[in-house]
């Protein structure tokens, strides 16, 4: 639409934004009109029309069964389309004419900004069963034709309004429309649906639209000027949301004008309340989930503390490290659930939770000397039920090069993740004095690698570790699809 009308037609930028507010809002007049729209503007050249728009009714059968967007048409000036925007008066077809089998009557209805006419809407009404209109369709119809009047003087699309329009209800899910004095002159039956929803016994005919609704609705201590009763007295265009109980309406009132006189307004309603519920539902959901992760995490440092404790009173050096081994890895569990209790999904943001562990690893190791662990590359996103898997590997490998390489109290822990193809690889390098000369980590004892082997194993992934290739160290490397 935009590239279209930059380069043939001579619109400002404040005609545009009006188009453009037209075209986010007119699926009510196409619906309330059982109508397909197409949107042309003047070409700098006469009787020179480009289509930039077309929208098709949600309420009936499509009159237009092409794509027209982009179609260029020379009109003579007594066409439809050309004599509304030269006379600013809405112009139509005598009768209907057949267009791919069925009868079509035709509209054209200039769209005015400031006095001046700056596109033309060209209305396309299906004629099919017509002969015998229900309530309903009368009731549509009538309400479409006021809107298109109204176009054509500029009342319609109303600027105040044009906030979130994805949740606005539409004319299928429950059309109201209502006099001057806020008298129900007709309701649709999802509309009468939707009211019995918040309590409403009997019908909606005839009653005044905006005290009915206080009384379902008793509003609380809102600002005033969001109240129901003045929402739904249909001034201005607004929308609002009505609560009693476990029923919610989504609610959008637009007035009605007959020239300059106010002749009612259109309530356009959706029940809401299933919506509500589970939306509410997943809330919960989500915060109990991060409150039982925050707990979890506060019982983890509760162990940990309890083991550095009783790791200070041991007489045994053995039994010291021993302790203070256990402390650190459930310590680095507790990283994991902290995370946890801060992410809003299932899955973690792991460079968050590795960068903890090597500041803790790098704490740890400072009690004898200088190491420094650095992360280059980025872990990614790691689901909730791998993460804690995964940081027990990286501590237990960052531990191993700072306690066995790096003993000599210098020197650097370098964690490599990488990703390719749905799978991680880490590496894990230090600089240290590397593996004992006849190494083999498969026949090693020890519980460090084997919680290593075991857990990378579940995760169906594999490990290796060894001399570094490239200078003097360990490098221990694993992978895992994730
Ligand atoms: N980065 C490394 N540099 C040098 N030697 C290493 C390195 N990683 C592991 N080793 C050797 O492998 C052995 C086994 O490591 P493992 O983690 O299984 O046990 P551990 O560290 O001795 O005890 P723990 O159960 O407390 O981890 C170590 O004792 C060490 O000799
Ligand atoms: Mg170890």
């Amino acid at each position: 639409m935009s590239e279209i009308i930059a380069e043939h037609t001579v619109l400002s930028d404040a005609d545009q934004r009006w188009l453009k507010l037209l075209v986010s809002e007119w699926q009510l007049l196409a619906d309330l009109s059982f109508s397909d729209l197409v949107l042309w503007v003047a070409d700098r050249d006469e009787n020179v029309f480009w289509a930039v728009a077309q929208i098709r009714p949600n309420t009936g059968p499509t009159a237009l069964v092409d794509d027209v967007v982009g179609d260029l048409i020379a009109y003579s000036p007594e066409h439809l389309v050309a004599g509304a925007f030269n006379t600013g008066q809405i112009t139509q077809t005598s009768a209907a004419k057949l267009q791919a089998g069925m009868p079509v009557n035709t509209h054209a209805v200039p769209v005015k900004l400031a006095e001046r006419v700056i596109a033309v809407v060209e209305q396309q009404t299906s004629q099919l069963g017509v002969q015998a209109p229900s309530s309903l369709e009368s009731a549509y119809s009538d309400t479409g034709a006021l809107l298109a009047r109204m176009v054509t003087v500029g009342a319609f699309p109303m600027p105040a309004d044009s906030s979130s329009l994805a949740f606005s209800p539409r004319v299928g899910d429950g059309f109201i429309r209502v006099d001057s004095h806020g008298d129900v002159q007709y309701a649709s039956p999802n509309a009468v649906s939707a009211y019995r929803r918040l309590g409403l016994i009997g019908d909606l005919v005839d009653e005044h639209l905006p005290s009915l609704t206080a009384t379902l609705a008793p509003t609380g201590p809102g600002p005033v000027d969001d109240s129901v009763l003045s929402v739904l007295g249909g001034r201005i265009a607004r929308r609002t949301e009505v609560v009693s109980g476990d029923a919610h309406l989504t609610v959008r009132v637009l007035p009605l004008l007959d020239g300059r006189e106010r002749v009612g307004s259109i309530v356009l309603c959706r029940d809401v309340s299933d919506l509500r519920s589970k939306e509410r539902q997943l809330v919960t959901k989500d915060a109990t989930i991060r409150e039982i992760h925050h707990r979890v995490k506060n019982n983890l440092q509760t162990v940990a503390a309890l083991l550095r404790m009783q790791a200070r009173r041991m007489e045994s050096p053995e039994a010291k490290v021993a302790l203070n081994d256990a402390m650190s890895r459930v310590a680095s569990i507790a990283i994991v659930h902290e995370t946890l209790s801060q992410a809003f999904d299932e899955s973690v943001e792991f460079d968050r939770v590795a960068d903890g562990l090597l500041r803790m690893v790098g704490d740890v190791s400072a009690t004898s000397g200088s190491v420094s662990a650095v992360r280059r590359g980025t872990f990614g996103v790691v689901s909730a039920d791998m993460a804690t898997g995964l940081s027990m590997v990286v501590t237990e490998l960052c531990q191993n090069a700072v306690e066995h390489g790096l003993a000599d109290a210098t020197g650097e822990v370098l964690v490599v993740p990488s990703r390719h193809d749905g799978r991680l690889r880490v590496e894990i390098n230090d600089d240290g004095r590397g593996l004992p000369s006849g190494f083999d980590w498969r026949q090693s004892r020890s519980l460090g690698l084997s919680i290593v082997n075991t857990l990378i194993e579940e995760m169906e992934g594999n490990f290796s570790i060894g001399a570094r290739p490239d200078t003097r160290g360990t490098r221990a490397v694993f992978e895992i699809p994730v």
